[in-house]
């Protein structure tokens, strides 16, 4: 179980390394209700920038034609299907789905980390809806996630010592990214059951996957790069900026938001 830390002391101490941990709701807790997940579902599968996986054993050609169909059938309908959904740029559904999440969500969370002392470069909401069955890939991304779990129970599995299951080189390259995580000793593993509110800090760079517990599911992971607080970053991140300075030809790709789920 991730420790749960209530005081900005303990915020201010732990946010640089690894293990994953709870922010109470003491410390912070968004003010905001969006609407279901099947609502916001049914908005969001119309919009460009939806990225939706169809998961599941069926055969290729029920996949595609789920696939096909996933915008146009009834959104009860696709919310029975095994299926992820991800969505990267939100601010398009601030004048619709998501009204009010600017000024109720966004501005109060970096109001309190301005108030801490931090800077950033890179503080935007990424949204995951996912159906029955619906689980992650094993991954890790460039970004330190403060990962709220709206509606429906997910588990955030990590490890509590990311540097012996992921050297940090592996972690930039995103060589060991896979569909599954592979086997390991479950002492090794951070198990995070997240119920509705529940809110969990998940360090940059580190690997980490998640499977669905419940039918239908909604987080939203407010995402930051470039994570600063007087002058110190986070030990994953100091590594991914030393690795910029012996690659500075790759420094460009974080410019493309390449956060994999
Ligand atoms: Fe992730």
């Amino acid at each position: 179980m991730p420790k749960t830390i209530a005081t900005l002391s303990e915020f201010k101490e732990l946010w640089t390394m690894p293990p994953n941990f709870r922010i109470s709701h003491d410390l912070y807790r968004p003010d905001f209700s969006p609407p279901s997940a099947l609502e916001v579902l049914d908005a969001i599968r119309h919009d460009d920038e939806a990225r939706i996986t169809l998961l599941g054993a069926d055969d290729p050609a029920v996949r595609t034609a789920k696939t096909m169909s996933f915008r146009s059938a009834p959104v009860e309908e696709i919310a029975t299907w095994p299926f992820r959904l991800a969505h990267f740029n939100l601010p398009r559904l601030y004048d619709g789905v998501l009204r009010g999440f600017h000024e109720q969500v966004m501005v109060p969370w970096r109001t309190f980390l301005s108030a801490q002392g931090f800077t950033w470069q890179r503080c935007a909401p990424d949204l995951f809806i996912s159906g029955p069955g619906g689980s992650s890939t094993y991954h890790a991304d460039q970004s330190h996630g403060l990962v709220w779990q709206v509606e429906g129970v997910k588990t955030f599995h990590s490890y509590l010592a990311p540097d012996d299951a992921v050297p940090v080189e592996s972690a930039i390259s995103g060589d060991f990214t896979a569909e599954d995580p592979p086997p390991h000793d479950d002492a090794d593993r951070q198990d995070a059951r997240m119920e509705p509110g529940d809110l969990l800090w998940s360090h940059f760079l580190t690997p980490h996957w998640v499977t669905g517990e419940s039918p239908l599911s909604m987080s939203i992971t407010l995402s930051h790069g470039g994570l600063c607080q007087q002058g110190r970053y986070a030990e994953r991140e100091t590594a991914l900026r030393g690795h910029w300075d012996r690659h500075p030809e790759q420094a460009w790709l974080t410019d493309l938001r390449n956060t994999r789920y």
